[in-house]
């Protein structure tokens, strides 16, 4: 039995929907911080979200390897290469199993199906006469991973990595980018919602509008990264084999019949994914992805994330203290998507306390606690009308929000059922004196809708609070279960 009164039926499609999401792949040159962490939950959120529909998901993340700052790191720490990226690799890995991010698979830019792949999309790039040989000089950032302008530089330092980049000097493959300014223009048009919140969109149309320049997509004097096909001693652009990853990870054939729905990204790396990616795409002549989703920055207690601070936050530090659950509620609540937010463990602790450890936390131990006292519950037809059409209404407007990538507000909508819930049972005093199955069971049968909306947010807390209530046929069985989130 899988239906309860509160829950919508699930739609039953011929063939369910399929739905391919993506995370930027994330360099190995350092550990996850809390950063990426966040990019990855949201992207998670999504997918878990899609899942519920049921449609069939597709997640990809993985690890950016073909990196001169690869190299360097690996140096630093004395290992060879490969030894490093593999030990890397398994960080990043273990990092999302910790943070329960349900990846359907794990792609490396050192990965045999991936250079295939990047080296077939050179061949049709080159076969459409769009890549040149050229001489490039010019500034390079390593911590970029891309050639600078002057302009782009404060007294001829990056302002974002604090280094000076390099002159090079060397010949180069160019791509012919600008060929694709007219093309790029007339598809933003036609496709408004390409690139989310619209104001990263119209930042990218007028960057377009200013005119192109073609861009070198080889390295000449690097070695460690994927050959350029029938000239191996240079390497491809790190940037351009990266993006690649998206296709290599479900083959070119794949794409073709289902390109990515949603690709989340930072708000740093907007103009490889809104500029550079789709022209590559037209030029290969394979579909576009259909949206680019982006998220802001965040500080760590207003300080930008950096390595030479020191203050980037462990994710599983965190996880280890207060539980994956608040982290993921955290940084999903805290931060309206898009826009850039702060970090702060203070804030954290109070959302803690007063939402997960006061709000749902408390809610569900007094529901439990109740059920318990009777050995079962009448298993309800239907809920009051002030619980039905709370959590009717709540479905809808979480559909809403969700379609507007306005996370923070579902979970505010949410929680908003939590004090539903506790104003019902403070209404119906199921406490006092007498037999107060029917208002229990009510109240139970409310709980375990919550839990179910909120299992794309908080998957460990909706499977904990599912496994304490068993449905059966004529009557519900209730366990108490752990403490969902204990007071700090
Ligand atoms: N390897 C490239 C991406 C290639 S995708 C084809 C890259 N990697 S990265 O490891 O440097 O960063 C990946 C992403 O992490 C950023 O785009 C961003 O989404 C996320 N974040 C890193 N620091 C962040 C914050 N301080 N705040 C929010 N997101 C952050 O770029």
């Amino acid at each position: 039995m899988n239906g309860w009164p509160g829950k919508p039926e699930t739609v039953k499609l011929s063939k369910s929907k399929k739905f391919y999401i993506t995370t930027p792949i994330y360099y190995v040159n350092d550990r996850p911080h809390i950063g990426h962490a966040y990019t990855t939950i949201a992207a998670d959120m999504l997918a878990r979200y899609h899942r519920l529909q049921g449609d069939e998901v597709t997640f990809l993340t993985g690890t950016d390897e073909n990196a001169q700052k690869t190299v360097d790191a690996a140096a630093k720490s004395g290992e060879n290469v490969k030894a490093y990226t593999d030990r890397l690799a398994d960080i990043w890995k273990s990092t999302w199993d910790k943070l329960d991010i349900s990846n359907t698979d794990f792609i490396r830019t050192t990965e045999e199906r991936h250079i295939r792949v990047v080296q077939e999309i050179w061949k049709r790039i080159w076969d459409n006469g769009d890549i040149y040989k050229g001489k490039y000089e010019g500034l390079y950032c390593n911590g970029h991973e891309a050639f600078m302008k002057e302009t782009d530089l404060v007294d001829g330092i990056c302002p974002d990595h604090k280094t000076k980049p390099e002159w090079i000097v060397e010949e180069n493959y160019f791509f012919n980018l600008k060929k694709y300014e007219k093309d790029l223009l007339k598809f933003y048009e036609d496709n408004p919602d390409f690139v989310t919140p619209v104001n990263r969109l119209n930042e990218v149309k007028s960057f377009v509008q200013q005119g192109l320049e073609n861009i070198s997509v080889s390295r000449e004097k690097q070695k460690w990264g994927i050959p350029v096909p029938s000239d191996p001693k240079h390497v491809i652009y790190v940037w351009f084999d990266a993006l690649i990853n998206y296709i290599s990870a479900v083959g070119i054939d794949g794409w073709i019949e289902h390109p990515a729905d949603i690709h989340t990204v930072g708000k740093d790396i907007i103009r490889f994914h809104a500029v550079i990616w789709p022209a590559m795409l037209l030029s290969a002549k394979l579909p576009l992805p259909r949206q680019i989703m982006t998220n802001g920055f965040f500080t760590i207690d207003g300080i930008k994330i950096s390595k030479s601070l020191g203050n980037a936050i462990d994710p599983v530090e965190l996880v280890d203290k207060y539980g994956v659950d608040a982290l993921r509620y955290f940084l999903l609540r805290e931060i309206p998507y898009g826009e850039d937010g702060d970090f702060s463990e203070t804030k954290f602790r109070e959302r803690y306390n007063g939402e997960l450890a006061n709000g749902l936390g408390n809610f569900a131990a007094r529901v439990l606690t109740l059920a318990c006292k009777y050995d079962n519950l009448p298993r309800l037809l239907n809920l009051p009308t002030v619980l039905s059409e709370s959590l009717a209404k709540t479905r809808q407007l979480v559909a809403r929000h969700m379609d507007r990538f306005k996370f923070h507000e579902t979970l505010e909508e949410i929680w908003e059922l939590v004090s539903i819930g506790d104003a019902y049972m403070d209404s119906q005093k199921p406490w006092e004196k007498g037999d107060h199955r029917n208002t229990v069971a009510e109240l139970t049968i409310f709980l375990l809708n919550i839990g179910e909306i909120l299992e794309p947010f908080l998957p460990s807390t909706a499977e904990e609070i599912e496994k304490c209530i068993t449905l059966t046929d004529p009557v519900i069985k209730v366990q108490k279960g752990k403490i969902l989130f204990p007071r700090l």
